[in-house]
């Protein structure tokens, strides 16, 4: 039995669930006027409700005990301090060094001077395309900018950039590819000018195999239309840490941006790899967004765990994942602004936390990561909710809703829309005499409100999921920063590759692999 398992913290929870198992959501409204003034934190731009969690008063303590069992502010100070968190990989996680405000950060391995270069260039070269001095090699201003990357180099600003949608500047247009399938670039490149389109690489490596491959076929796509002679060096930037491999690229050196091993992909959008945002919505909005996160930050280190948003949120999802079996969190952002956040999501909490083996290398005894998924209401109110409110499974729910300042009759509806399912969640519907017509009640949800959807509310949240998957690492005992389970399937594509094209095929491969091989050869 794991550490973990047997600690007294976590005997406490498993007790106290078995505790409060009889009661309901219901009764503990009906028995306490103010819950929903207890169970709910504010900071900033974010207002979190968590008063429709199965928890009370004793469950959050037994929750704050368990983050104390694990050391949580030693592991934040680690984090704030530099310190290789990322053990399998020997780096830091210093992705807060990009929104700190402090002259010198981390005390004894100061990465600001670099944070700070990297920021002015950034400002530079968004002032040059928003301002219309971009030109590409027609000598045309460029008006279309196509982010190439995949992962943390392509989610966090596919989402901020649209996320930001109110606050784009006219031009230029931010567009993004990351899959291989050439059905991606190609839709993408439709009804965009070459002489006016613009390419960013973004790769912390620039060794991912799709945006090489997208990157090289961009790169067709304007020798075709400008031909062989033209100057591409002009529509091409690249973001990362290989400066090599940029260049091999035919990347001006001037127009690469850099990247640091001390930030991972999942948490990079902070860095130059939100150059498109910086492009989409200009340099002070990208700052404030930046502000935002900061601020977090500063929350995130000073609040006790139990006033604490980011711990809070990764209690409750302990909460269920370890003590009520909960496999899945739905995340469902009722704006649609905010309808790539879910994906942003997937990769932030899975990637970082979708592991088995802990910090000393043992295989654990307990779930760990849950699996993320979601869509923006009210859509999916009309596919998926049926299984929240009748199905078998317990699926607790973030809702975000973003106040409007002056809201429109649709977007009142909107947020009465996400009240409503938050309230039939957790209350139910008895439909007496129609077992079918009964909805349960009691299942679970957060409802998180942004005051506005603007760049320092954004940033805030963004800095709010980061922090809180740190803080489920913490007690999960897992490398939060590190991702070798998808290092294995990289290789094995590279292998099977050229086999494509092949009709002889080594012994070694399985018949399933094998037939399937084959089958995709013949063009019949
Ligand atoms: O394959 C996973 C991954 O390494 C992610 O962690 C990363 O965000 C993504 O690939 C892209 O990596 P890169 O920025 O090096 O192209």
């Amino acid at each position: 039995m794991s550490k973990l398992i047997d600690s007294p913290a976590w005997k406490a929870l498993a007790a106290h669930r078995e505790r409060i198992a009889p009661s309901n959501l219901g009764a503990f409204f009906a028995a306490d006027p103010s819950r929903a003034k207890t169970f709910s934190l504010e900071t900033g731009e974010i207002l979190l409700d968590y008063s429709k969690h199965l928890i009370d008063a004793q469950a959050m303590r037994l929750l704050a005990a368990l983050a104390a069992q694990a050391q949580l502010p030693h592991w934040i100070a680690k984090m704030f301090a530099g310190d290789r968190i990322n053990s399998t990989e020997e780096r830091a996680a210093l992705h807060v060094a990009l929104r700190s405000r402090d002259a010198v950060f981390p005390e004894g391995r100061d990465v600001m001077a670099q944070v700070r270069q990297a920021r002015e260039r950034l400002r530079g070269f968004a002032g040059e395309a928003q301002g219309g001095a971009l030109k590409g090699a027609s000598g045309r201003a460029i008006t279309d900018v196509v982010n190439i990357g995949i992962g943390g180099s392509d989610l966090g600003p596919r989402m901020v950039t649209r996320a930001l949608r109110a606050f784009r500047k006219p031009v230029p247009r931010l567009h993004f590819v990351s899959n291989i399938d050439p059905g991606d670039l190609d839709a993408t490149l439709d009804g965009l000018a070459p002489e006016t389109t613009f390419f960013i690489v973004a790769s912390k490596t620039f060794t991912t195999a799709e945006t090489l491959e997208n990157a090289r076929r961009a790169r067709t796509w304007l020798v075709t239309a400008l031909g062989e002679k033209a100057d591409l060096s002009r529509h091409f930037a690249a973001v990362t840490a290989n400066i090599a491999g940029a260049a091999a690229l035919g990347v001006a050196q001037e127009r690469v941006f850099p990247m640091w091993d001390w930030v991972g992909g999942r948490y990079s959008v902070w860095s130059a790899v939100g150059l498109a945002v910086a492009l989409a919505v200009g340099m002070d909005a990208f700052e404030e967004l930046l502000e935002g996160a900061h601020a977090m930050d500063v929350h995130f280190r000073t609040e006790p765990i139990e006033r604490n948003i980011p711990a809070v949120l990764a209690l409750l999802e302990i909460w269920y994942v370890n003590f009520f079996g909960a496999q899945t969190r739905a995340v469902i952002p009722y704006c649609e602004d905010l309808r790539d956040l879910p994906a942003y999501l997937q990769q932030l909490e899975m990637e970082s936390n979708g592991k088995r083996i802990d910090r000393e290398g043992k295989e654990v005894d307990y779930d760990t990561a849950p699996i993320v998924w979601g869509a923006t209401g009210t859509p999916s109110q009309h596919s998926f909710h049926q299984l929240l409110h009748q199905g078998t499974r317990l699926v607790p729910v973030d809702f975000i809703i973003a106040r409007a300042s002056n809201p429109s009759s649709a977007q009142t509806a909107l947020a009465a829309n996400a009240l409503a399912q938050a309230a039939a969640l957790a209350f139910g519907n008895p439909a007496p005499g129609a077992a079918y017509r009964t909805l349960p009640g009691n299942r679970p949800s957060s409802t998180i409100v942004l005051k506005r959807l603007a760049p320092r509310g954004l940033g805030q949240l963004i800095a709010m999921y980061e922090h809180k998957v740190f803080v489920e690492g913490v007690i999960w005992n897992v490398n939060t920063f590190d991702q070798w389970g998808v290092e294995h399937g990289k290789t094995l594509a590279r292998t099977l590759t050229p086999l494509m094209l092949e009709s002889e095929h080594p012994a070694d491969l399985d018949s399933s692999t094998l037939s399937l091989l084959a089958r995709l050869r013949k063009h019949d």
